[in-house]
This record gives C-alpha cells, sequence and structure tokens, in this order.
C-alpha cells in the first residue's frame, strides 16, 4: 500500500499526470472515497492530460459521461445505482475494454470490476487529503 499526501490542488494534479502516463486502453480506475474527497477534481485532471478538450463534469446525476481524449474515456459514478444489477443494466464489458474507464463509488460494483483495476482510495479528514492505493 502506497500514501501520497496532497497539500494542495497541484498535488493532486501532479498525481493525475504521473497517472495519465501510465494509463491505456482497458484500464479500469476505480476512485473510493467520500463526498468532497477529491474524486472528480481528480477525474478532471486525468481526462485533461489524456487530452481531452472538454469540461469535465461530475457523472454523479448521469451516471456516465463519455470523452475522446488520446482513448475514448467513460467517466461514470455508481452512487446512485440500486445494486449490482442496475450496473450490469449499464452493458460495460465492451467499454471496459476499447477505452479507459473511470469509476467514482465503484463499491456496488465491486464484483463486475476486472481484477486489474486499477484503486485508488482518496481521503480527506478535514484537513488533510491523501491517497492510498
Ligand atoms: N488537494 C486537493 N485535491 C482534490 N480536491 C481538492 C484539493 N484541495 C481542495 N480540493 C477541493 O475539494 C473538492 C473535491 O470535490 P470533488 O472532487 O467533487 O469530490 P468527490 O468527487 O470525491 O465528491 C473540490 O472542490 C476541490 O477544488
Ligand atoms: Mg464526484
Amino acid at each position: 500500500m502506497q500514501k501520497i499526501i496532497l497539500e494542495s490542488e497541484k498535488d493532486t494534479i501532479d498525481f493525475a499526470k504521473k497517472i495519465a502516463e501510465k494509463i491505456k486502453i482497458g484500464d479500469v480506475l476505480a476512485l473510493y472515497g467520500e463526498l468532497g474527497s477529491g474524486k472528480t477534481f481528480f477525474s478532471r485532471h486525468l481526462c485533461k492530460f489524456l487530452g481531452v478538450e472538454e469540461n469535465v463534469s461530475s457523472p454523479s446525476y448521469v451516471l456516465m459521461n463519455e470523452y475522446h481524449g488520446k482513448f475514448p474515456i467513460a467517466h461514470l459514478d455508481f452512487y446512485r445505482l440500486g445494486g449490482v444489477e442496475e450496473v450490469l443494466e449499464l452493458g460495460l464489458h465492451d467499454i471496459f475494454e476499447t477505452g479507459v474507464t473511470i469509476i467514482e463509488w465503484p463499491e456496488i460494483g465491486e464484483e463486475i470490476l476486472p481484477e486489474d483495476s486499477i484503486r485508488l482510495h482518496f481521503y480527506f479528514d478535514g484537513n488533510n487529503r491523501w491517497i492510498e492505493f
């Protein structure tokens, strides 16, 4: 387990850049963490580093936003889903294979995540922010 302390937004942006340099088609990123811990902020900058020019907004109401950067990117949020059946209905299998998938609140779909998903845990305790992975 690695822990990265984020002292500023720039630290999160630098971390997003590092991840972006390693990402390839077929990667699934699972972003865990409470509301406000920085999952969408990280996703927005990751997408920018992957060449997305559009504004990246929170997918919490729409379930999924799709972008085209260096790769097709799907940005999802499972928070509002009622169960794994609803995750299955999204038919993510093709998306997982043909693009890069970023999932906020992945817990409810845990059993359908590829085993080699990149799991990042975001924390904010009111003072400090950090990521564990
Ligand atoms: N180091 C940091 N990393 C990420 N977000 C930060 C940081 N410092 C402050 N913030 C702010 O915290 C908020 C995180 O919100 P958001 O990314 O929407 O969280 P989540 O998607 O986990 O609910 C943003 O308003 C962002 O500007
Ligand atoms: Mg969010």
